[in-house]
């Protein structure tokens, strides 16, 4: 069977580490993730966070993995296709592909929740305290408790204990 290639570091910026088969690629910048699980709970025999590397794009069909990664609701996962892949590129092109586009005429969306995290859809740039310049996404988890590591982003702090 084909080895997973992890390679930390910077193909798309600081905070991604990236994972390959020949296939697909898949990169992840934990800055982003609310680690509230959706990935692990569809697909857990890929995303498995007790384990290093923690993701395993071996164990599931490279449209699986799309399919997955594609109900992320941040931009924390996404992929691409290398050159060479034999998925069908029809396939690769939902909202966790690299080269997707948000219609960014419809207006933004902004979900509360009870437990605190605020779920943002719609092209958005997000500035820190200081006003510097983040990142600009088109969905996003925000902290809403103030409990976040990693504000403005969700962490998932709000549900351990206070
Ligand atoms: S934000 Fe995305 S990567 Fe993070 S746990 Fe949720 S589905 Fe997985
Ligand atoms: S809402 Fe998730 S850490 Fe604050």
């Amino acid at each position: 069977m084909e080895k997973d290639k992890v390679m930390p570091g910077a193909d798309r910026g600081n905070n991604y580490r990236v994972y390959r088969t020949d296939d697909l690629i898949v990169y992840w910048d934990a800055r982003q993730c609310s680690h509230a699980g959706k990935c692990w709970k569809n697909l857990p025999q890929v995303f498995r966070p007790k384990e290093r590397p923690w993701v395993s794009l071996t164990s599931a069909t490279p449209e699986e993995v799309i399919a997955t990664v594609d109900k992320c609701p941040t931009d924390a996962l996404k992929y691409e296709l290398p050159e060479g892949s034999k998925v069908n590129p029809e396939i690769a092109q939902g909202m966790g592909s690299i080269a997707y586009k948000k219609d960014e005429t419809t207006s933004i969306k902004i979900k509360a929740t009870h437990s605190g995290p605020l779920r943002v859809e719609g092209s958005v740039q997000v500035f820190d305290a200081d006003g510097e310049f983040i990142k600009q996404s088109h969905r996003i988890i925000l902290c809403g408790c103030g409990r976040s590591g990693n504000r403005p982003f969700c962490d998932g702090s709000h549900a351990s204990q206070p």
